[in-house]
C-alpha cells in the first residue's frame, strides 16, 4: 500500500504507522509504503540499534507514538520555528526543509535546523562545534560528579555522513553500551536499563552546560539551574518539571502496558510565546512624586535559571517611551539582556584581540555590540533607573518587554521576536 502522507494531517486519528528502513530522516512528506504496526511475540534482538544514536526517530514512534507526535510535531505545545535571517535583512531567509513540520520541538529540529548549521560554517568554518546537536551516546553524569573537577565536558559528535537525524530519541536513551534507559522497570521488547536520574536535571546537563561556572555567560543553563535555583532552594523542580509536564498513559499503545506517569517530550522554551511570557514580570514606577525619575523592576518569577539562557544570541531588550500630553513620544531608551559570549562581559575594547582567537568571527560579532546588561538570574528582580529630562506635564510612560532569538540580525527583522508583556504608567512632573 502507498500512501501520501502529510505532516500537518498527521494528527491522532490521521497517524499513520510507518515501519520503514529507507526512511532514515526524510520525514513526512513523500510516497512512502505504510504497514499497520503488529506487536510481536519475538523481542527484537540488541543489534536493532547498530546507528547508535544516529537510529531514525521513526523507529522508536512506530510503538512510542504519543511520544513521537510530541517530538516530531509538538503535538499539545505551541511551538513555531520560523524562517531566521543571519544578519541583514537582505540576506537569504534560513528556513527549515518543506518536508518537517516548523511546530516540531528544537530536538526534533536541531539535524536540519538551518541556523546551527549556517552558523557553523560562517562562524567555525564547518568545524564539528556544534557538537551537542548531533551526539553520540553518552552516560549521564552525576549531580554531584559535575562538581568535579567543576567543569562540563563536551559531548562526542557523531561523524559528519550522520549528522542528519539530528537529536533522536536514541540521542538521549541510548546508553554508550547501546541499552535503551528510561525511568522505571518495564518489560519492553528492546533491553532496557531503569536510571532513576533520568528524572533530574543530571539528564540536561551534558548538553545544557558547557565549561566550568561563569555568572552570565552563554551555554549555563544547567548550572544556573544548580547554582541560583536548586542549591537555595528556590523551587524543587528539575528541568523536567517545567519542561516535561508529565500525562497518565500507556507509553507504549498497541502494547499490554500499564498507564504510567509518562512525560510529554515538549520541550518549549525560546520558540514558544506561552512558554516565554511567563518568565518575567515586568513593573514601572516613579518612585518620587513629581520627580523625572523612573524605575523599570524586571522580575525573573517562572524560570529555574536566568533569562534568557543558553546561548549567546538570544536577548530581551527592555523598550522604554515617554509620550507627553498632547501625544508625542518625546524620548525613548532601550536596554539589551543577554548571555556574554565568553567568560567576561561582551565589550568593544577586546575587538583587536579577539581577531588573533581560533574563534575570532563568533567573539568579534558578540563584542561589536558593546556592552549590555547581565541576564536575570532566577529569582532575581533587577532594577533599572532613568531619569530623562523632562518639563512640567502629564506624561504617559509605556514599557515592553521583548524576546530576540538572534540578536545580531537587523532589529527590523521581527519573525524572530516575540512580544513578553507591556505596561503603562501617568508620571506627573512637576
Ligand atoms: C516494537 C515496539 C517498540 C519499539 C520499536 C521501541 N520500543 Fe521502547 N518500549 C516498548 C514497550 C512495549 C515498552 C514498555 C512500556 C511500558 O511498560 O510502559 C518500551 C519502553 C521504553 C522506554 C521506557 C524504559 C524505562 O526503563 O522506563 C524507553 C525510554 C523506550 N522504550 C525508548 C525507546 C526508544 C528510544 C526506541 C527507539 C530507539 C524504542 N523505545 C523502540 C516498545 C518499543
Ligand atoms: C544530546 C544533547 C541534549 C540533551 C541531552 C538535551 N538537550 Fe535540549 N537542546 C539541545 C540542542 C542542540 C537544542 C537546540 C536545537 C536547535 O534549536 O536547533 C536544544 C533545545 C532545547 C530546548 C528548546 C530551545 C528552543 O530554542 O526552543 C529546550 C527547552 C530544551 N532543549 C530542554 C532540554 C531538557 C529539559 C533536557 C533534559 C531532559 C534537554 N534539553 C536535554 C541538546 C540537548
Ligand atoms: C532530550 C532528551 C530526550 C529525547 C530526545 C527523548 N526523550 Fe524520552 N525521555 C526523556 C526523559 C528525561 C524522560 C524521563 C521523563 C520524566 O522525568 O518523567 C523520558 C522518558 C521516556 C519514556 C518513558 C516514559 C516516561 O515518560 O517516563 C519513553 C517511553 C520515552 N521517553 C521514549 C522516547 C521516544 C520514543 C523518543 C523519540 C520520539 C524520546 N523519548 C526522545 C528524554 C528524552
Ligand atoms: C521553574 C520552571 C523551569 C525550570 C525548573 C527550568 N526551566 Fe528552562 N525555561 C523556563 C522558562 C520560563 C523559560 C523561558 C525563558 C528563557 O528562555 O529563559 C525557559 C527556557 C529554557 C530554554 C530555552 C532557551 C532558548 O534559547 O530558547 C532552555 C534550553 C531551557 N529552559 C532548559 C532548561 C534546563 C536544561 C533546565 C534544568 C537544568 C531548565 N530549563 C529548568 C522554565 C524552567
Ligand atoms: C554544550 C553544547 C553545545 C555546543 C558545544 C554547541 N551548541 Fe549550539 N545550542 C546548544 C543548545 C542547548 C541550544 C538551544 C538553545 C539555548 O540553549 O539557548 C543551542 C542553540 C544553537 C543555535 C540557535 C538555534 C535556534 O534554535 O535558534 C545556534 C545557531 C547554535 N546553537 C549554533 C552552534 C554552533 C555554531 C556551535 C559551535 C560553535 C554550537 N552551537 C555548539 C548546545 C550547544
Amino acid at each position: 500500500m502507498m500512501k501520501w502522507v502529510n505532516c500537518e494531517k498527521m494528527n491522532v486519528l490521521g497517524w499513520i504507522v510507518i515501519v520503514t528502513e529507507i526512511l532514515l530522516f526524510s520525514g513526512c512528506a513523500g510516497i512512502q509504503p505504510t504497514v499497520k504496526y503488529q506487536p510481536s511475540e519475538q523481542p527484537i534482538p540488541k543489534s536493532q540499534w547498530p546507528l547508535g544514536t544516529a537510529t531514525s526517530s521513526e523507529e522508536c514512534g512506530v510503538c512510542h507514538q504519543a511520544i513521537y507526535r510530541e517530538y516530531a510535531f509538538g503535538f499539545g505545545a505551541d511551538l513555531q520555528f520560523k524562517g531566521i535571517v543571519y544578519k541583514s535583512t537582505q540576506d537569504m531567509i534560513l528556513n527549515l526543509p518543506a518536508n518537517v513540520s516548523a511546530r516540531g520541538t528544537a530536538h526534533f529540529l536541531a539535524g536540519v535546523d538551518p541556523f546551527p548549521i549556517h552558523a557553523r560554517g560562517v562562524e567555525e568554518e564547518g568545524k564539528s562545534c556544534d557538537v551537542c546537536h548531533f551526539p553520540e551516546p553518552f552516560k549521564i553524569m552525576d549531580i554531584e560528579e559535575l562538581n568535579i573537577p567543576g567543569t562540563i565536558p563536551k559531548p562526542v559528535a557523531r561523524p559528519k555522513s550522520q549528522e542528519a537525524g539530528g537529536m533522536t530519541c536514541a540521542s538521549c536513551h541510548l546508553t554508550p553500551e547501546g541499552i535503551i534507559r528510561g525511568p522505571y522497570d518495564v518489560k519492553a521488547p528492546h533491553q532496557t536499563v531503569q536510571i532513576g536520574r533520568m528524572r533530574t536535571s543530571d539528564m540536561c546537563a551534558y548538553c545544557h552546560s558547557l565549561g566550568k561556572r561563569v555568572v552570565g555567560k552563554q551555554t549555563q543553563t544547567f548550572l544556573e539551574w544548580r547554582e541560583d535555583f536548586n542549591k537555595p532552594g528556590l523551587g524543587r523542580q528539575y528541568c523536567q518539571d517545567c519542561h516535561m509536564p508529565r500525562t497518565l498513559r500507556k507509553s507504549a499503545e498497541d502494547f499490554d502496558v500499564p498507564v504510567r506517569a509518562v512525560a510529554r517530550h515538549l520541550w518549549t522554551g525560546g520558540h514558544s510565546s506561552q512558554r516565554l511570557r511567563t518568565a518575567l514580570g515586568l513593573v514601572a514606577i516613579q518612585p518620587k512624586e513629581g520627580k523625572p525619575e523612573l524605575e523599570f523592576h524586571i522580575i525573573n518569577i517562572g524560570a529555574g535559571h536566568s533569562v534568557p539562557t543558553g546561548s549567546n544570541r538570544r536577548a530581551v531588550y527592555l523598550k522604554a517611551d515617554i509620550v507627553d500630553s498632547r501625544g508625542n513620544s518625546i524620548v525613548n531608551r532601550e536596554w539589551m539582556f543577554a548571555p556574554w559570549y565568553g567568560d567576561r562581559p561582551d565589550e568593544k575594547a577586546f575587538l583587536e584581540e579577539d581577531k588573533k582567537r581560533p574563534d575570532a568571527e563568533s567573539a568579534i560579532q558578540a563584542d561589536a555590540q558593546g556592552p549590555h546588561e547581565a541576564t536575570i538570574r532566577a529569582g532575581e528582580e533587577r532594577i533599572l533607573s532613568w531619569a530623562p529630562e523632562l518639563k512640567t506635564d502629564n506624561y504617559t510612560v509605556r514599557a515592553s518587554l521583548v524576546y530576540d532569538l538572534n540578536r545580531y540580525n537587523e532589529r527590523t527583522f521581527t519573525d524572530d521576536q516575540t512580544v513578553l508583556s507591556s505596561t503603562s504608567l501617568s508620571v506627573k512632573v512637576e
